[in-house]
Order: C-alpha cells, then structure tokens, then sequence
C-alpha cells in the first residue's frame, strides 16, 4: 500500500546573510547598520540533522540541534504549525563572533529564511522579523541583517517597526577588533536596571542629531552625536583602553568612534584618514597587550540573501 506521507520536495538553498553593527553610540537597541561580512548558508532536507561549519568561530559554531540557525528554524516551522525535520547544513562564516558584529542576528535571520524557503506556510518579511526580533530580543541587528541599509528599529507589542535611513556614500567605516570574547548575555547583564535622567536626555539628544544629520548629510558637527550614557559607561570595564581609544581615534579625524553592539569591537565612521584612526585606536590596545585585527567595511545597502531552488 502506498504510503500517504507527503514527501517533502527536495529544496535546496542558498543564502547569505550579513553581519551588522548596532547602537552606533546613543541608538542603544535602536540603530543597526548592515556591513559587509556574511554568513553563508546552504540548506537541503535530509534524512538526519547534519552541520558543517567552516570559517569564523568554526571551532564555537554548536553542530546540534541547539546551533541557532537551526533552532531558528525550528521557531519557525513551530510559528506555522509544521512539523519540524532535519536538514544538513553548511555555515561559511565571515563575521566574528561574540564581538558585537551581529553573528547572531545574521544566524536567527539565516534560519528562518531557511525555514520559509522550506515550509508550506511563507511568512512575510515583515512578520518574519518579528520573529527574528523575539529570539535576538532586541530589534537592532536582526533588522539589518534582514533588509541591508542603516535603520531606526523599534519593538511595539512584539512587532518591529522599522525606518530606513539613507547614508552618504562618503562615510566610511573601520572595525578594530580587540582579541576579547564578550557574550551580548554577559554585555546587557552588566547595564543598570534604570538610568538617570539626564543620561536619558543626553541620549535622545544626540541621537536625534546623529540620525538628522545622516539625513542631510551635514557633518558639521556629527563628531558630538556618537556620544553615549546608557550603556558604553558601564561596558567598557571589558575593553581596556576603551576611553582613550575613543579620545585617540576622534583626535585622528575620525567623525565618530563607538562600541559597536555590546562590544567589544571599536568601531569608528570616517570620511579620510580612516588608516591614522584605526592605527591609534589599536595603538591602545597594542599599549594594554591587547592583540586586535583591523577590518575596513563597506555599509550593506540593499537585502542580500537570495536563494536558488532545486
Ligand atoms: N543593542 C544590543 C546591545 C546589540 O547593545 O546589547 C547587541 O547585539
């Protein structure tokens, strides 16, 4: 008698998806940009669970059920009420992990694209960032990761509204990446319950500078908008050197300097001299026997990932 189990087509995809620096100072949970390090996924049914990773953090990247693309996944396929089957994967990561690039924003996303191409019920991409933002449970990095660009995300009854903010094509962007591992657990378990009110103004302040003046590419005076007081104060106790590399970095012209996420990475915007800023920024760290890489990044302004069905 033939079976009625319904077999599931072969689908095979192919994805990448990029990494993102958030918060650019004040924008706390609020501001993420899409840059250009990739996570890139293959997926195809299989008959087992099956992860192979090569790349960035191969030897951290977890190759069970409990790795995050693939419990993204299964979110997913749980959201839409399917049921759930293994798949082999293949991960070639670019982006570093546990260094405030947006490694888990770019797998949770990664999986649920995954997922979508492979179930019967295709969310929107708006109701799969959602999704997305519920897992990460900040809206900063996932947003990006998802559609590119520079964004003004926010959660609203466990939605994420999201606005796009154009960037000059003279703004450019250096990562010094101290050799320091920091979870974003570890990073948002040290912020302060509540702040004071005057760090709150001082933020709203400048980030509603900092976003106008991306707008009309006036930047004039954008070096005092990546200003921060709610959470770099309080994470910095993980990077040492972190106020004179700021202090070091804006001295070399750069237009703003900031932890990039929950750290530990210093991220600095420039328009020139972007070598003498990234060289006094890891001067500090050279001084506090830190080793560190330097990546020059170019903004993602468009969604990347595509996918190829077979
Ligand atoms: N906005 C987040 C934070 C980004 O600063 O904790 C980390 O992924």
């Amino acid at each position: 008698m033939r079976s009625k189990v319904k077999l599931r087509k072969k689908t095979k995809v192919f994805l990448k998806v990029p990494g993102s620096t958030s918060n650019l100072g004040p924008g706390f949970d609020t501001l993420g940009l899409a840059v250009n390090l990739y996570l890139n996924l293959e997926a195809e049914s299989n008959d087992k669970l099956q992860i192979n990773v090569s790349g960035e953090g191969a030897e951290e990247i977890k190759r069970e059920k409990d790795n995050l693309v693939y419990s993204s996944f299964q979110e997913y396929l749980k959201y839409v009420n399917e049921p759930c089957f293994p798949i082999k994967l293949s991960l070639k990561n670019e982006i570093p992990l546990k260094r405030g690039l947006g490694s888990s924003g770019a797998a949770i996303v990664g999986g649920l694209l995954i997922a979508r191409e492979m179930a019967e019920k295709k969310l929107s991409n708006e109701e799969l960032l959602s999704i997305a933002a519920s897992i990460e449970g900040h809206p900063d990095n996932v947003t990006p990761a998802l559609f590119g660009g520079l964004n003004v995300s926010c959660l609203i009854k466990n939605r994420v509204i999201f606005s796009r903010i154009e960037l000059s094509k003279s703004l450019k962007l250096a990562a010094v990446i101290p050799d320091i591992n920091i979870s974003t657990k570890k990073a948002r378990a040290i912020l302060p319950k509540s702040v004071n009110f005057k760090d709150a103004v001082f933020n709203i302040q400048r980030v509603s500078l900092l976003i106008n003046s991306f707008y009309f590419k006036d930047f004039d005076n954008m070096r005092f908008y990546f200003e921060d007081k709610l959470h770099q104060d309080y994470r910095k106790v993980f990077v040492p050197g972190f106020d004179k590399a700021v202090e070091m970095g804006m001295k070399a012209g750069a237009l703003g300097v900031y932890l990039s996420g929950s750290g530990p990475t210093i991220m600095a915007f420039y328009r020139n001299k972007g070598n003498i800023v990234t060289k006094t920024i890891a001067d500090v760290f050279n001084e506090k026997n830190i080793s560190w890489r330097i990546v020059y990044l170019k903004p993602v302004l468009k969604q990347t990932f595509r996918n190829i069905m077979t």
